[in-house]
C-alpha cells in the first residue's frame, strides 16, 4: 500500500465518557462537539438517559448537547452498559454518592470484567454492593454520604482511579490516591481542575479536595489517540507515501506508544500542537518504516494500555524480537487479548508466547496468512486489520463489525488511506 493525505479520526473515547458523565452531573446544558459517536459513547448516554439527563442524539458531526439536573435520579430500569467497561467504573464512582439503588448490567464481555478493583475501594468510602457474579456484572449499588479516603490502588488504571475521584466529587470528599506503577491517563483530573477543583500529585500521590463548582460546559473533543495508533501502524507498515493523520489528542499520558514507534524505528513527527480546552491536540506524520524488536518496560504499559494489540502486530513484522513487560492488565480488557494476541499471531504464521505476564514476539518475513479469532473485542479486530495491509496478507478477521465501539467506519477509513495514496 501507498499511503499519502491527511485523515481524521474519531473524537477520543475516555474523553468523551467523562464529558457526558460530568455534563449531566451540571445543572443546565452543555455541548459537544467532536464527540464519538461509537458503541461505547452510546452505551454512556443510554444509562445517563435513564438517570435523568437529556442527551441529544449521539451523531458524527453534530455537536452533543447534554442537559443535566445537577443530581442523577433513581433509574426505572436496570442499566446497561454495554461494552464499556469505562462507562460501568466511572458511574459506580458517581453512583456511590447518590442516596438510591441502581443495578448495572452489560454485554458477555463486560459482564465478566472485573469490577471489585472498583468497589472495594467505594466501600470502603461507604456505599454498598450486592454483587451477584463472583467479580463481574450485573451488580447492584447502594449509594449514600462518602468519607474520604487514602488508597493505593492494586494496579495503575485510570478507570480506578476515575471512578474514585468522581465519587470524591460527587460526594464532597477529599482523596488521595496512588498508582503503583506508571501514571494512567489523566482526563478526569484535568477537567477536575478546569471546574477548580484542587487536583495536585505530590510524592506520587495524587491529592483531590472537593472545593469546586460544577457549571454547564462547551468542550471539543480531540481526534482519539487510540484510534490513530492503527492509522499510524498502517503508514508505518505501508510500502511508500507519507501520512498525516490531523487533529489528534497528544496528552502524554496517552502517547507511550509514540515512544515505543521511535524505538522501533517508525519515528513519528508531532507537529502544530496546541492546547484545546486543557488537552494538548497536534498532527501525526508517520512514513513506512524498517521496523526491529524493541522492550517495553512495565513503567511504559499504562501510557499505551490499548495500543498493545497494534504494536503487537507491528512487532510481528519488526526484526528480531519485542518483548511488553508486565501487560497481565491484558487479560482483562474487552477479551482476554494477551492469549488472543498470540493466538491470532500464530494463527497468521508469526511466533508469540507469553512467559509469566510478559509478552515476547518475533518478527517474520513471510507474508501472513490465516484467520482471527476476536472474541468480539475491537482493538483486535483493528490491528490485524492493519496487518492485512502487508502486501501479500491474507487474514480473514472473524468480527469487524466489532470495530464500532470505539471507531465508526474504520474498515472504510483503512481503505481510504490506500485510495487516497493512489495505490
Ligand atoms: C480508560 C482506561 C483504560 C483503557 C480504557 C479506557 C479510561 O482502562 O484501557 O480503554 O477511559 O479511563 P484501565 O484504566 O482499566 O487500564
Amino acid at each position: 500500500m501507498i499511503v499519502g493525505g491527511t485523515v481524521r479520526v474519531p473524537g477520543d473515547k475516555s474523553i468523551t465518557h467523562r464529558a457526558l458523565l460530568l455534563s449531566a452531573l451540571t445543572r443546565g446544558t452543555s455541548h459537544l462537539g467532536g464527540a464519538l459517536t461509537s458503541l461505547d459513547a452510546r452505551s454512556s448516554a443510554r444509562v445517563l438517559r435513564a438517570l435523568g439527563a437529556e442527551i441529544s442524539p449521539l451523531r458524527p458531526d453534530t455537536v452533543v448537547t447534554i442537559r443535566g439536573r445537577a443530581r442523577f435520579q433513581r433509574p426505572a430500569e436496570v442499566l446497561n452498559c454495554g461494552n464499556s467497561g469505562t462507562t460501568t467504573r466511572l458511574l459506580l464512582g458517581l453512583l456511590a454518592a447518590h442516596r438510591f439503588r441502581a443495578t448495572l448490567t452489560g454485554d458477555a464481555s463486560l459482564r465478566r470484567r472485573p469490577m471489585r478493583r472498583v468497589t472495594a475501594p467505594l466501600a470502603q468510602m461507604g456505599a454498598r454492593f450486592d454483587q451477584r457474579n463472583s467479580d463481574g456484572l450485573p451488580l447492584t449499588v447502594h449509594g449514600g454520604p462518602l468519607a474520604a479516603l487514602r488508597y493505593e490502588l492494586p494496579v495503575s488504571s485510570a478507570q480506578i482511579k476515575s471512578a474514585l475521584l468522581l465519587a470524591g466529587l460527587a460526594g464532597g470528599v477529599g482523596l488521595e490516591l496512588r498508582e503503583p506503577h506508571g501514571r494512567s491517563r489523566d482526563h478526569t483530573e484535568r477537567m477536575l481542575r478546569a471546574f477548580g477543583y484542587r487536583v495536585v500529585e505530590e510524592d506520587g500521590w495524587i491529592r483531590f479536595s472537593p472545593e469546586g463548582r460544577l457549571e454547564p460546559f462547551e468542550l471539543q473533543v480531540p481526534g482519539d489517540p487510540s484510534s490513530a495508533a492503527f492509522l499510524v501502524g498502517a503508514g508505518a507498515l505501508a510500502e511508500g507515501g507519507e501520512l498525516r493523520v490531523a487533529g489528534v489528542g497528544v496528552n502524554p499520558t496517552r502517547t507511550g506508544f509514540l515512544a515505543v514507534l521511535g524505538r522501533m524505528g517508525a519515528p513519528v513527527a508531532v507537529e502544530d500542537v496546541a492546547e484545546h480546552y486543557g488537552e494538548p491536540v497536534g498532527n501525526l506524520v508517520v512514513r513506512p518504516a524498517r521496523l526491529r524488536g524493541a522492550v517495553v518496560m512495565p513503567g511504559e504499559i499504562p501510557g499505551l494500555i490499548d495500543e498493545i494489540p497494534l504494536l503487537a502486530v507491528l512487532a510481528s513484522r519488526a526484526e528480531g524480537t519485542t518483548v511488553f513487560r508486565e501487560v497481565g492488565e491484558l487479560r482483562v480488557k474487552e477479551s482476554d487479548r494477551l492469549s488472543l494476541i498470540v493466538e491470532n499471531l500464530r494463527a497468521v504464521g508469526g511466533r508469540a508466547e507469553v512467559s509469566g505476564d510478559d509478552l515476547h514476539v518475533e518478527g517474520v518475513d513471510a507474508p501472513p496468512t490465516g484467520s482471527v479469532r476476536t472474541a468480539g473485542d475491537h482493538r483486535l479486530a483493528m490491528a490485524f486489520a492493519v496487518l492485512g495491509t502487508v502486501p501479500g496478507a491474507r487474514i480473514r478477521v472473524d468480527d469487524m463489525a466489532c470495530a464500532a465501539v470505539s471507531f465508526p467506519r474504520f474498515p472504510e477509513t483503512l481503505r481510504g488511506l490506500a485510495r487516497r495514496g493512489g495505490a
